[in-house]
């Protein structure tokens, strides 16, 4: 573990009017968030007399005495062991006591850690769903215990329960990913030339999924009229290319199947362009294993998975999209604070808390059923074997090792 570098790293690049809420322990923002929100709180006398923010304000006040539940889905997906370790990071530096569990990929354990997280009087909740359809009952239950709930990552459906939404721009890590194959192979310019490709996309129970696969498909899509791209397996629909809970094997059999139904008889694959890394490793896997053809097959990925980076270095994955999981922690933090401290945030909390990442707030793009949730999104970013070293080994999220190979930093 070496989250002290992590949290340095963020205090160094703080902005310089910020450094005073870097602190001895902690690289977010939050301290002044804490200070001016306790101040606006007590300056109203309409809050004051409301009994609600007059507790949250006293509570705020001494985070020890307060505790975050957190309810990350599984640990058999990389990021998220990441995410759960640096939201435990700065919720702590911040004092608070913190629950993280863990729920295995089952949605029924995932309503079972939520009830406990309930049971012992959480004061707020972070939760990234395994079946975003599936938790409406037990956040009703949050809900009557005005615990405000925090849908992290993936977007949780029909529910009023939760009150804001962060993540990264889900749309645009697709368009990222289609848009690098299509500056690959220079599709633009490809004149009577074609190219083949298959989709490979992520867990139909995942509200994210279908951003992904979104928008690289429409991002492609004009190449795919035009006929410069082709689809030699006719499987363009998502429910044909979901892959269940972003299985690497589900993902790895599905892959093996094509290849041997399309692709035995010495037709080449150009693309397998993959929504993330889990389901990239299986399809590379697969190509490894049953693929005919000597060609460099392009494949794309998102989260920078430890495998799959090292799949990069070996010239065997062509790129990931990158989300800076230690940022979308330190932007959870001072949300959470904020809402600890009975304010509504919007669009000033981003300038309020000065991040040094880009961050946009949205109320227009993610209907969970119930209605409009406000939106953080942060911004995702491409990297290759090319800007790996300056976008994640420079930055501090991972180190290099002698062989060339990155570890990220936890
Ligand atoms: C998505 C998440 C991705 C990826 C995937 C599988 O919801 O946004 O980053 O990790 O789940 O865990």
């Amino acid at each position: 573990m070496n989250k002290k570098l992590i949290s340095a790293m963020l205090c160094a690049t703080m902005a310089a009017g910020m450094l005073a809420g870097c602190g001895s322990s902690s690289g977010s923002s939050s301290a002044s968030s804490v200070a001016s929100a306790t101040a606006d709180t007590a300056a109203s006398t309409e809050a004051a007399a409301d009994t609600a923010s007059t507790e949250a304000a006293g509570t705020t006040a001494d985070s020890s005495q307060m505790t975050i539940g957190i309810s990350m889905p599984t640990k058999s997906l990389e990021r998220w062991n990441r995410d759960g370790s640096y939201l435990k990071e700065q919720f702590e530096s911040k004092g608070y006591n913190v629950e993280l569990t863990y729920s295995d990929n089952k949605s029924a354990q995932q309503n079972n850690d939520i009830e406990g997280l309930i049971a012992d009087n959480v004061d707020l909740l972070v939760v990234a769903a395994i079946d975003g359809e599936a938790l409406s009952q037990v956040l009703a239950s949050a809900k009557e215990a005005g615990i405000p709930v925090i849908s992290y990552d993936r977007l949780i459906m029909n529910t009023d329960a939760i009150s804001y939404y962060i993540s990264f721009d889900n749309y645009t890590v697709g368009k990222l990913q289609g848009q690098f194959v299509a500056d690959q192979l220079d599709l633009a310019n490809a004149g009577d030339k074609t190219y083949n490709i298959e989709f490979t996309a992520g867990d139909p129970a995942d509200n994210n999924a279908t951003y992904f696969f979104n928008g690289a498909y429409d991002t492609l899509k004009p190449y795919l009229d035009a006929g410069t791209l082709v689809v030699p397996s006719g499987q363009t629909e998502f429910d044909q290319v979901a892959t269940a809970q972003w299985d690497t094997s589900t993902a790895m059999k599905r892959f093996q199947n094509i290849l041997g139904s399309y692709y035995s008889d010495g037709t080449q694959l150009d693309v397998a362009l993959c929504s993330n890394d889990s389901t990239a490793l299986g399809v590379t896997q697969a190509i490894e294993s049953d693929y005919a053809g000597s060609n460099q097959v392009i494949i794309t990925g998102q989260d920078g998975d430890e495998a799959n980076l090292a799949n990069i270095v070996d010239g065997k994955q062509t790129m990931t999209v990158y989300k800076a999981v230690a940022n979308e922690a330190v932007a959870t933090l001072d949300l959470a604070v904020a809402l600890l401290n009975g304010e509504t945030p919007d669009a000033s909390l981003i300038d309020k808390s000065g991040w040094d990442f880009d961050c946009t707030y949205d109320t227009s793009s993610y209907d969970n059923g119930t209605g409009i949730i406000p939106s953080y999104l942060l911004v995702p970013t491409v990297v290759t074997k090319d800007n790996m070293d300056a976008e994640l080994v420079d930055t501090g999220y991972y180190t290099k090792d002698a062989d060339g190979y990155l570890h990220p930093v936890e």
